[in-house]
């Protein structure tokens, strides 16, 4: 077990340059779908995190073969030696639910392990089971598996009730080996789920979308390889963003796509903070010692990120007012609240809505992280909060971030990881 001692303090200034890793949420998927072909698949600008490794894993468990290349990974499933995706690893990591509509769309079976809640509310599945269902899978649950089986799915027109990511994930996927054509409507519209239908349409797929929220498979026989860079991590990026504006800073943050983050900025603008392009792929934030309170509330692309609510509110608890957070996408996203009292936050919970008053002075304290949004948070807070705070249960950090410690020491912050 490891841990993270930050020395922080109120006037401690961020500057200097960061470059961002590939987006953990887009890398996921385009690994699930190397099990559509079997053809090699290389993914360049993959980020090392642990999510990566448990689906790299779950990949080879399945008996594809993984091989780490320069800066990413190359991936070859000619066949599989199981359908079934375990407990273990479903547990460990929900996204291992995208292996679901590949494996039944290529190998006519999957078992795949019911994920379980997890410290950001339940996680229900049911859309994806519903789609693919849909598409002529028949699925049982027992024994906490999803067993799903077709002997060839075909295609349909599926309405998502609400929007979900992963959802969308799997029923391209799954949809782009079907027989005939699908029309997915109400998808997500996040950049990581534009990106898998890049790969898909590398690999052979026939995708195009009608209208934004709006995808149309035309299914193919069989998919080919493809080699694909992964698009920069947006909820990286916003994450130092936050901390360049929280500590009155002046950080340069490279390898992003300005526009994956235009809510974010919208919103930091908003706040008093000064951010601006700074080149290709680049773009400069500069903080205010004058904090202006906002109201924020969470929803879908390209709404404001629900995986940037945690951050934002470190911020907001030095604004010069009361600010409200809505969260819409999750039903329990605070947990990260009484750590951030626990460092001197005034925030109460009132149902989906978090009350913050500011301007609070914060101190530093030995803080638990929960979930990997929530360590982030509470890693920016160390950092303006006076004296040592100390982070632990940094498994949850390391899921999404590369090398945190290192980008932020790179700034001027002094932040070490020891061991617990
Ligand atoms: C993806 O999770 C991301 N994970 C999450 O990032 C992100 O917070 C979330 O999308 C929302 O943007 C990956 O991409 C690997 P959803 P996902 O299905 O797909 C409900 C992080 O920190 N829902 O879009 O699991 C669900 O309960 C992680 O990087 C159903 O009701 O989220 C939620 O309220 C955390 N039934 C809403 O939809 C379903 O079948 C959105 O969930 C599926 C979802």
């Amino acid at each position: 077990m490891e841990k993270l001692v930050i020395k922080g303090a109120p006037g401690l200034r961020l500057r200097g340059e960061v470059r961002m890793s590939g987006a953990k949420n887009a890398v996921l998927p385009a690994i699930a779908a190397s099990l559509l072909t079997g053809e090699e698949v290389r993914l360049s600008n993959v980020p090392r995190v642990k999510d990566v490794e448990t689906i790299l894993t779950l990949i080879a468990d399945l008996g594809g073969s993984c091989k780490n290349t320069a800066d990413g990974v190359s991936l070859r499933v000619p066949k599989i030696r199981s359908d079934e995706a375990s407990y273990e690893l479903v547990r460990a990591m929900r996204a291992s639910i995208l292996v679901l509509g590949p494996l039944v769309a290529r190998f006519g079976k999957a078992v795949v392990a019911l994920p379980g809640g997890c410290a950001i509310g339940s996680r229900p599945i049911d859309l994806h089971i519903a789609g693919l269902q849909k598409l002529g899978a028949t699925i049982s649950l027992e024994h906490g598996y999803i067993r799903a089986e077709a002997d060839r799915l075909r295609g349909a027109e599926i309405v998502f009730e609400k929007k979900t990511v992963t959802g969308t994930e799997n029923l391209l996927m799954a949809a782009a080996l079907a027989k005939g054509e699908t029309i997915l409507r109400n998808c997500a519209r996040e950049p990581e789920v534009a990106d898998l239908a890049v790969l898909l349409n590398k690999m052979g797929a026939r995708i195009d979308w009608p209208d934004e929220d709006t995808a149309r498979i035309r299914g193919v026989k069989e998919l080919g390889g493809a080699a694909h860079a992964i698009i920069p991590d947006r909820i990286e990026t916003g994450t130092f963003l936050v901390a360049g504006a929280l500590t009155g800073g002046d950080i340069i943050v490279r390898g992003v796509v300005p526009e994956h983050v235009g809510s974010v900025i919208d919103k930091l603008r908003a706040s008093g903070a000064y951010v601006e392009p700074a080149g290709e792929g680049a773009l400069r934030v500069v903080g205010t010692s004058e904090v202006r309170p906002q109201d924020i509330t969470t929803s879908p692309y390209p709404g404001f990120p629900t995986d940037m609510q945690a951050q934002f509110m470190v911020l907001l608890t030095q604004a010069a007012g009361t600010s409200i957070i809505t969260e819409t996408i999750f039903d329990r996203r605070y947990s990260h609240v009484n750590e951030l009292v626990r460092l001197g936050a005034s925030i109460e919970v009132q149902g989906d809505k978090a009350v913050v008053k500011g301007k609070t002075p914060l101190s530093g304290a030995e803080v638990v992280a929960t979930d990997l949004r929530a360590s982030a948070a509470l890693v920016l807070a160390g950092l303006v909060a006076t004296g040592e705070t100390t982070v632990t249960e940094i498994e949850h950090l390391d899921r999404g971030y590369e090398r945190i410690e290192e980008k932020l020491r790179g700034l001027g912050a002094s932040i070490e990881r020891v061991k617990a």
